[in-house]
């Protein structure tokens, strides 16, 4: 097995996030989120809205109200779990994330969702409140402001990533680390 090989795949996994945002198909469109916070460690799915891969960057987004935002204060830190159950690939990326709320990015983001999903950052309760009544959840159509204000990005720079293959001759993994000026891989240990 040779460095090539790593380069490939390392080169694969940013090819595959990248597609990841715009194929409503891909297994890894849905990756799960992994965060420390106040009440210990928690995960969530989320789906992935972009990648910059020349920065090693990937963007969710979401209510600023919701308990994560936080959990991402107290620790930014963060792990990152895509799966792809056809070729049997795991794909466990670490960084730290950047809250984005009302500034340009945020902004940015979100003059490209679509109007009826706007509405999902208009609910008047918190989200995670608890409530007599599902109805009390809905979200309910106020103005587009309002719902900015909820509205944020999060942006995870990718450090380190944890890639494994499962197959039935032979199971394989490599580890990336990112050195500040490229990404230092080895192969591990399955
Ligand atoms: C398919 C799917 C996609 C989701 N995508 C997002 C998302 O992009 N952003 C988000 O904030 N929550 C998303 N959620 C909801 C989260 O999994 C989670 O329930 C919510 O963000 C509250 O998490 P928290 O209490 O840890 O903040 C999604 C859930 C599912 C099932």
């Amino acid at each position: 097995m040779s460095g090539d090989e790593l380069t490939t795949i390392i080169d694969q996994i940013w090819v595959g996030f990248t597609n990841a945002v715009n194929q409503v198909e891909h297994p890894w469109r849905f990756p799960v989120l992994g965060t420390q916070g106040i009440n210990g460690p928690d995960v969530r799915t989320m789906v992935l809205r972009s990648v910059n891969a020349s920065i090693r960057e990937i963007t969710v987004q979401t209510d600023i109200r919701s308990a994560k935002i936080p959990d991402l204060r107290k620790d930014p830190r963060v792990a990152w779990h895509f799966y792809d159950a056809k070729s049997k690939v795991q794909v466990r990326a670490q960084g730290r994330m950047t809250v984005h709320q009302n500034d340009q990015i945020a902004r940015d983001a979100w003059f490209t969702i679509p109007e009826a999903n706007k509405r999902n950052y208009s609910s008047i309760i918190d989200p995670g409140t608890p409530i007599n009544n599902r109805e009390l959840g809905q979200a309910v159509s106020g103005s587009d402001t309002d719902a900015l204000e909820n509205f944020a990005v999060l942006s995870t720079g990718i450090t380190s990533i944890d890639w494994l293959q499962l197959r039935s001759e032979y199971h394989q993994r490599a580890l990336f680390q990112w050195t500040g000026n490229d990404w230092d891989s080895t192969w591990t240990v399955p």
